[in-house]
């Protein structure tokens, strides 16, 4: 089988999103179309001009935009309709289970209640679980340039909800903000009995990965890919199967590698590491799921192991039960079964 049979095959598979931000995923064509419904300006003259500032040079200067952007998200039918778009997307793609983040911070801090982004999220996800079976569960990320006081008080409000989210993350400007100075608040929340996952090592220093299994009990590292700078590191996390949500055009549109034959996702496939890989903040970066498989085909041109791989380790590291799991992975062997 070629490399571009390979490929083929990757695109088809079934396949878990496990790092993906729901903020992320609003293109310029709906946040126009919402900024029109809620008669809102934004600081952009039309998409063109919208996209034309995606370019970046470092995760702060996208962060700037992002958080900008997100300022047309109003109504419960917002939320509804920005999931709703994404896992459209997401199931073209074959993604048939997302662990979706969400920021509840950017809202809240702008007057909107945290039940108004939660139970349109949650519209989404049922919208979305009826058109096209894909099974979509929520992550509450914490702004990590806020202060650890805040952060309570959001999972203080968070507690309010818990049935509807799955888990707790750490995301945002990670330089200056290392985990370590969230070690109550994932305290709590691993009380809480909720899985912990944390950005750490992204454009952080392999430290902060440390930081964030030690400090903050994380049970999957988002994005992880400066393990490869510290073999101690790396060591640890493929000796504990510590998953990594790698995330391949976010790390060159934000200039964590200047080339995508430079990333070190060979290099963590190499040592052993579980890593799978995701989108990110797709509307931004250049594409969803399937943008990121073709991006690193061109790179690597990985072989039909190297992809069943990495849609079972998505599998795998995901936060479903046993049960699901193993459904999924049936579902994986089959079509691999059927295309070999
Ligand atoms: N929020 C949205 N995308 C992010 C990223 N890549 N890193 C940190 N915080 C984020
Ligand atoms: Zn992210």
């Amino acid at each position: 089988m070629t490399a571009s049979d390979a490929l083929s095959l990757a695109l088809g598979m079934p396949k878990a999103e496990l790092h993906v931000h729901i903020e992320g995923t609003l293109e310029p064509e709906l946040a126009f179309a919402l900024a029109r419904r809620n008669g809102i300006a934004l600081p952009y003259a039309d998409e063109a001009a919208l996209k034309a500032a995606y370019a970046f040079d470092s995760l702060q200067s996208f962060l700037d935009l992002y958080y900008a952007c997100a300022d047309v998200l109003r109504t419960r039918e917002d939320f509804r309709d920005l999931m709703l778009a994404y896992l459209e997307r997401a199931a073209a793609d074959g993604v048939i289970h997302a662990e979706i983040f969400f920021d509840p911070q950017t809202h809240t801090a702008r007057g909107i209640p945290f039940a108004t982004v939660l139970d349109g999220l949650d519209d989404g996800l049922a919208e979305g679980a009826r058109r096209w079976g894909i099974s979509g569960r929520l992550i509450l990320c914490f702004l990590r340039h806020l202060s650890e006081d805040e952060c309570l008080a959001t999972l203080a409000e968070a507690e309010l909800h818990l049935a509807r989210i799955h888990g707790f993350g750490l995301d945002s400007s990670e330089r200056g903000h290392p985990p370590s100075k969230f070690a109550r608040l994932f305290a709590r929340c691993r009380e809480l009995g909720k899985p912990v996952v944390a950005h750490a090592g992204e454009e952080g220093p392999p430290e902060y990965i440390t930081e964030a299994l030690d400090l903050l009990g994380a049970r999957r590292i988002d994005h992880g890919v400066r393990a490869v700078d510290d073999p101690a590191v790396l060591d640890r996390l493929v000796r504990d199967r510590i998953p990594l949500t790698v995330c391949p055009l976010s790390n060159t549109r934000l200039c964590v590698f200047q080339d995508m034959r430079e990333h070190s996702l060979p290099r963590l496939l190499a040592a052993g590491a579980k890593v799978m890989l995701n989108s990110d903040d797709p509307a931004y970066f250049g594409g969803y799921l399937n943008a990121n498989i073709r991006a690193v085909h061109e790179a690597f041109h990985f072989d039909t192991d190297t992809w069943y791989r990495l849609a079972r380790n998505s599998f795998e590291a995901s936060f479903a039960s046993d049960a699901e799991k193993a459904a999924w992975i049936a579902r994986l062997d089959t079509y691999f079964a059927a295309a070999r």
